[in-house]
């Protein structure tokens, strides 16, 4: 097998370019049957006039193959040329670029496999330029989330150590300072979460959840901070729910986010309204409020790290755009999924989770 290979490989490299190739095979076949035909001819005692016209009849058939090999040659070394082009162009990076041959034979399966790796490696470029941007942006959002309270807390603190200001005063600075502080350990535990979530460490014991409790409870804590606000908040579980199966602390979390975000987006008046029930064989649980909901273009993007919606103004104060992140991070790692819900008035935000006698899917 190897020996008849490489004899044809040697005749291949003997003969040089493909349409050579080609002549060199008819010239194989041809010039026996020419040297049959004579030697037939001689010993057959047959007419020099009919040997002369077999003969010619042969040569004229050999030299017809030769031609008809250089035009599918001709043809051949374009398909091979325009896959070699293409294949050298994403070389140079292009990855525009749709090799197209005028034969759907072996070469045109080449030329489609080679189109399908093209759209490939563009499409995992795109995705790495994509990650890459997001990585950058992350690094810039955290970089900005950290200077600004710092350079307040430095600023503050110089003043309080200068002794410049006023014993009132001083004990002002030094509240906000406490601000300042809170705010960075939210946001770096926050970003700790975060990122330990995306990496898949999840170390927390999973257990049975009676949500009824964990609502009423979160919702009361939150109640004055509502009532602040003139926001009216209120729980609606359904009857005899199934417990989820998750961590308690981490489920809380989330309804936190989810609770604090609608009461910071609703108005005066407005109210609050934290759902659960059994959907199929899972749980859903819903935060909606009569805020001002959340625009078009941004629904896509609110569960983004570092995404704050609105303008500045509107935005109000704190708030670094991880709420959502963390709470899509935690419901995902339970097994969950979390979206927003359509709604003519304000925002529903949704999530489901396993419930208990579903253990299967959900990390331990
Ligand atoms: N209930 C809501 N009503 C209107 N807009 C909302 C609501 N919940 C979230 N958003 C929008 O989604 C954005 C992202 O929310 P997310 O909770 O992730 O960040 P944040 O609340 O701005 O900051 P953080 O949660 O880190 O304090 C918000 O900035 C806001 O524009
Ligand atoms: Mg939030």
């Amino acid at each position: 097998m190897t020996g008849r290979r490489s004899l044809a490989a040697g005749a291949r490299a003997f003969a040089g370019p493909l349409s050579r190739q080609l002549a060199l095979g008819i010239a194989v076949v041809v010039a026996p049957v020419l040297i049959a035909l004579l030697v037939i001819g001689y010993l057959m005692v047959v007419s020099d006039h009919a040997a002369l016209l077999v003969a010619a009849i042969v040569v004229g058939a050999g030299v017809l193959a030769a031609l008809a090999a250089r035009v599918v040659a001709r043809s051949i070394v374009r398909d091979v040329r325009s896959i070699r082009d293409g294949l050298e162009a994403v070389g140079r990076g292009e990855r525009d670029v749709a090799i197209e041959t005028e034969v759907g034979d072996e070469l045109g399966e080449l030329a489609a496999a080679a189109n399908a790796m093209i759209a490939q490696l563009a499409a995992e470029e795109a995705a790495r330029d994509l990650s890459d941007a997001a990585r950058r942006d992350l690094v810039a959002a955290v970089s900005h989330d950290l200077r600004t309270p710092i350079t307040s807390l430095r600023l503050l603190a110089e003043a309080v150590q200068d002794g410049i200001v006023d014993g009132v005063t001083r004990r002002t600075y030094l509240q906000r300072m406490n601000t300042h502080i809170e705010a960075l350990s939210s946001l770096i535990d926050d970003l700790f979460e975060l990122s330990r979530l995306e990496a898949g460490d999840i170390s927390w014991s999973l257990q049975q959840v009676p949500l009824e409790e964990l609502i009423s409870e979160t919702v009361d804590a939150m109640r004055v901070e509502a009532e602040a606000k003139g926001v009216a908040v209120r729980a609606e579980v359904a009857a005899a729910l199934t417990p989820a199966h998750g961590n308690p602390e981490r489920l809380q979390r989330v309804l936190f986010n989810l609770i604090q975000n609608a009461i910071r987006h609703t108005p005066a008046d407005g109210s609050i309204v934290v759902r659960a029930e059994p959907v199929s064989d899972r749980i859903e649980v819903e935060v909606a409020d009569t805020g001002n909901g959340i625009a078009a273009d941004e629904r896509d993007r609110v569960f983004e790290a570092f995404f704050r919606g609105g303008d500045g103004a509107a935005r109000g104060p704190g708030g670094a755009g991880l709420g959502l992140a963390v709470s899509r991070a935690i419901v995902e790692a339970h097994g969950g999924t979390i979206w927003l819900e359509d709604t003519s008035q304000g925002t529903r935000v949704r999530f489901s989770l396993p419930a208990t006698e579903r253990l299967s899917g959900a990390p331990r």
